[in-house]
């Protein structure tokens, strides 16, 4: 399959070149995949009403099927189709947070999306991105759209248009490229459904955020102790993963440079994820800035881009230093510690 891609340009006053995003639309009226931006990643939508849309979805990525999407809306009108039952917490992150990195989960009005989507669960997931692209593109095309992060199921998720080539080029009908995307990871997962509201997937809005507007929220146990099984079902799969083994090295610079020269004198090609203040200690084949410990927003903005790019490096084995589990950097923790295989390397145990 040829892949179309359109490049549309924020032009001056933050308008949108609309007749790109019209094809774009149609291709999704007509159950065709389309990739677009968002702030957080890209995504992979399709007509979340449509078995045939949906399917292509997970053909695509190789996503398992028991593992349901998020359905993305440009208008809170959107929400009364999909679910009737609204919490007042819901209600009050919605208020806070939408459009932005937070997804909520409801319970899933009969009959609103295809089954598929909601992989044989009674709840469904819905967000509404803070992207002027997504936003008019679902709306243009007026339907709920289902969107996966837009990778190759395992992969870390895109953050760039070209990455999405890189995974799927040939096997989606169009990319939409509205240029780098801004937070960088996904967004927060919340469950307002039960009595304590619960984080199942931490992103791009932290727990200290949502706890100034609902009070305490839990964190599903299921993201600290690998035994339980996860409320989200995304979150027990392999995730993330660069191509070359990586390692979470939980100490300091000298010691984790004794471990790159270890495996550099065994003949491997070592690579280094680093923040920029400790970028420049380092002596590796290739070592990268992630982005400074002092502002952990462009870490978040830069780890899925760092991470392919070992790939387009060729390591044999990454050691990646460890950011403080603060704000953003819980979810940048729960990512690095995924596409780890939660393999970890501690200086002082
Ligand atoms: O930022 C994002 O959320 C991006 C952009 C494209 O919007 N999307 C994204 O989708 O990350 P995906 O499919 O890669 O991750 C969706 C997560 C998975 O962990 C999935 O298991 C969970 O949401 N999820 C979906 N429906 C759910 C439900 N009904 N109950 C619990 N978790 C659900
Ligand atoms: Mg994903």
């Amino acid at each position: 399959m040829k892949t179309v891609c359109w490049s549309v340009d924020k032009i001056e006053d933050n308008k949108i070149n609309y007749p790109q995003l019209e094809e774009a639309a149609r291709f999704l009226q007509n159950n065709e995949v389309v990739a677009f931006p968002t702030e957080t990643v890209y995504g992979l939508g399709a007509n979340a009403q449509s078995d045939e849309a949906v399917s292509k979805i997970f053909a695509a990525k190789g996503r398992p099927a028991d593992n349901p999407l998020i359905v993305h809306i440009s208008d809170v009108n959107q929400l009364r189709e999909l679910s009737t039952v609204i919490p007042e917490k819901s209600e009050q992150l919605m208020n806070a947070f939408w459009p932005g990195p937070l997804t909520l989960i409801f319970q899933k009005k009969a009959g609103a999306v295809s089954e598929l989507v909601t992989a044989g669960l009674d709840t469904i997931a819905v967000r509404m991105p803070d992207h002027p692209v997504a936003l008019a593109l679902i709306s243009a095309a007026d339907l709920p759209i289902a969107a996966p992060s837009a990778n190759r199921s395992g992969k870390p998720s895109p953050t760039t248009a070209n990455h999405v080539r890189t995974d799927l080029d040939g096997s989606i009908a169009g990319i939409v490229d509205g240029g780098p995307t801004g937070v960088g990871l996904e967004s927060t997962v919340v469950d307002c459904t039960g009595k304590t509201p619960v984080i199942l997937r931490p992103g791009g809005v932290s727990k200290e955020e949502i706890e100034a507007v609902i009070g305490k929220v839990e964190i599903d146990p299921a993201l600290m102790r690998l035994e339980e099984k996860p409320k989200s079902p995304g979150m027990k799969y392999k995730h993330y993963a660069p191509s070359a083994p990586l390692f979470l090295a939980d100490g300091d610079q000298k010691w984790i440079q004794d471990l790159v020269n270890e495996k550099r004198n065994e003949g491997f090609k070592v690579g280094v994820l680093t923040s920029t203040e400790s970028y420049p200690q380092y002596d590796a084949d290739i070592v990268l800035d992630c982005g400074s410990r002092f502002d952990l927003t462009t870490v978040a903005h830069n780890l899925f881009h760092t991470l392919r790019s070992f790939d387009e490096e060729q390591v044999d084995i990454i050691f990646s230093e460890v950011f403080p589990e603060e704000g953003v950097g819980a979810a940048i923790m729960n990512r690095l510690d995924k596409a780890a295989g939660h393999k970890w390397l501690r200086q002082n145990i």
